[in-house]
């Protein structure tokens, strides 16, 4: 087999403990859904909440924010997210942050927890498939 390992059982629970643990911080004073959010990132987790603002459309998600803080710390290739939510299913990420997720790794493992401990689990590929990127772009 030639699959790519992926992140172990334990840095799983590593990661959702982390996106569990940032989610309190959550800025969402308009939609109340807060959201927390941590990569693993060359080993290493990063976190990241929602944030949003008065001005709606300038909100950004915990997840890329996430992304950001990974990126800010001069890592480039993802491995896995982890988001938690206090809906009653697991919430899987939105359009926006799958195409930024799949920036950093296309076959990034995607886990979503709500706070009562219910778990989905996805490969992004199968949340983004034909994804648009680097070799979608023709140079000048
Ligand atoms: N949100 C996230 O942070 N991540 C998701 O995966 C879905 C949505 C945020 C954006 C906004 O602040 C609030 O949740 C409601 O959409």
């Amino acid at each position: 087999m030639s699959r790519r390992e992926g992140p172990s059982g334990e840095e799983v629970e590593r990661l959702v403990a982390a996106a569990r643990s940032v989610r309190p911080r959550a800025y969402a004073p308009y939609s109340r859904f807060h959201v927390g959010a941590a990569v693993l990132a060359e080993g290493r987790i990063y976190r990241g909440v929602n944030v949003e603002n008065a001005s709606y459309p300038l909100s950004v998600c915990a997840e890329r924010n996430a992304v950001a803080a990974a990126v800010a710390a001069g890592r480039r290739r993802i491995e896995a997210v982890a988001v938690v939510t206090g809906e009653d299913a697991p919430t899987p990420p939105c359009g926006g942050c799958r195409q930024v997720l799949h920036e950093f790794g296309p076959d990034v493992l995607v886990v979503s927890e709500t706070l009562a401990g219910r778990r989905a689990t996805w490969s992004l590929t199968e949340l983004l498939p034909a994804a648009f990127d680097a070799s979608s772009l023709r140079g000048p």
